[in-house]
C-alpha cells in the first residue's frame, strides 16, 4: 500500500466512520516515528508540513523522507501541505512532491475564499493533486472567544454552497476547536457537525487537535470528521522529552541515549493517540 493519495485515505476513513490522524512534522524523527507507530497498529497516517517549517527543512527533502518511509510499510501514508495562503508556495510544494495541499482562505470574505480556493483547485486537480480548504474560522485556543463563539462556526448551508462552487476534496470546518493550547476545555458542537455532514459528502477535517478530550474526538469521528490535525502537543512532547531526560535516573550523558528515550516516549504517545481512531465495538449482550 504505502504512499497514497490523501483523498483515497480520507474516503476509506469515511467508509469506516473514523478519522485519520494528520501530524505536523518537522524532521526525520517526527515523520519516521509516526509512520512506524501507524504500521505497528495497521492504522494509516498523514504527514503534514506547515509552510513556515520550510525554513528548517526544504519541502523537497520533507517529501522525499515521507515517500521513502512510506515504501518501508504496508499502511497507507499520505503527504499534505498544511495551512497555506500563497499560490506560489502551494505550486512550489506540488513541484517538490506534495500530493495534497491546503488553501486556507478562511480569513477572507466568503466570495474571496471561494475565488482563491477555485484558483488552487483548478491548478491542483489538473495535476492530480488533492485540495483541502477551510470554511468558518478556526482561531487561537488561547482566546476563549475564538472557539466558544458560534458566530465563527461553519454553517451547513454555506458548506454545501462552498463545496458545490469549489469542488474541494476535503473541508476543514469550525465547530468549536482552535489552534494551540486551550485556556478552557473545548466543547465541540456535535449538532453542527451532524448538520454539515448531512449537507455534504466531502470528507471533513478538524483542526486544533491538541488537547481535545478523547470522548469528544471519538464522537466527532463517528459523526463525520475524517481527518484530525495535530501539531502543538507533538512539538511540545519533542521539546519536553529533551528536558525530562535530564531527570532520568542513571541516564547516560549521550545524545543517542537521549534520542532512544525520546523515541520511546513519543512512540508510546502516538500508539495511544492513534488508537482513538479505532471505532469502539458495541458491547454485545
Ligand atoms: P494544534 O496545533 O492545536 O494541534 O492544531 C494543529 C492544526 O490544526 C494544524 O493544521
Amino acid at each position: 500500500m504505502a504512499f497514497e493519495k490523501v483523498s483515497t485515505i480520507l474516503k476509506d476513513a469515511d467508509a469506516r466512520k473514523t478519522a485519520v490522524l494528520a501530524y505536523d512534522c518537522f524532521n526525520y524523527e517526527s515523520i519516521a516515528w509516526l509512520v512506524e507507530a501507524g504500521e505497528e497498529l495497521s492504522i494509516p497516517v498523514i504527514i503534514m508540513l506547515y509552510p513556515t517549517m520550510m525554513e528548517t527543512i526544504p519541502a523537497s527533502v520533507f517529501a522525499a523522507i515521507t515517500k521513502k518511509m512510506a515504501k518501508t510499510v504496508k499502511i497507507p501514508v499520505g503527504l499534505h501541505l498544511d495551512h497555506c495562503d500563497s499560490y506560489e508556495t502551494i505550486l512550489g510544494a506540488i513541484r517538490d512532491g506534495f500530493t495534497s495541499v491546503m488553501i486556507d482562505g478562511s480569513k477572507l470574505e466568503y466570495n474571496e475564499n471561494v475565488r482563491v480556493t477555485c484558483e488552487i483547485v483548478k491548478a491542483a486537480h489538473a495535476l492530480g493533486i488533492d485540495v483541502e480548504a477551510e470554511l468558518g474560522k478556526v482561531g487561537i485556543a488561547a482566546n476563549k472567544g475564538d472557539f466558544k463563539n458560534e458566530d465563527m462556526y461553519t454553517t451547513a448551508e454555506q458548506a454545501a454552497d462552498f463545496v458545490a462552487k469549489t469542488n474541494v476534496d476535503s473541508l476543514a470546518i469550525a465547530i468549536g476547536s482552535a489552534h494551540g493550547w486551550y485556556v478552557e476545555t473545548p466543547k465541540l458542537s456535535m449538532p453542527r457537525l451532524k448538520e454539515i455532514n448531512k449537507a455534504i459528502d466531502t470528507p471533513l477535517v478538524l483542526h486544533g487537535g491538541t488537547g481535545i478530550p478523547e470522548d469528544q474526538l471519538r464522537e466527532s469521528f463517528k459523526l463525520g470528521i475524517n481527518k484530525l490535525n495535530v501539531g502543538t502537543e507533538y512539538f511540545a512532547l519533542f521539546y519536553s522529552t529533551t528536558k525530562d531526560y535530564q531527570q532520568v535516573k542513571d541516564k547516560k550523558d549521550s545524545l543517542f541515549a537521549m534520542q532512544g528515550y525520546q523515541k520511546k516516549v513519543i512512540k508510546d504517545y502516538l500508539l495511544n493517540k492513534l488508537k482513538w481512531t479505532i471505532p469502539e465495538k458495541k458491547a454485545s449482550r
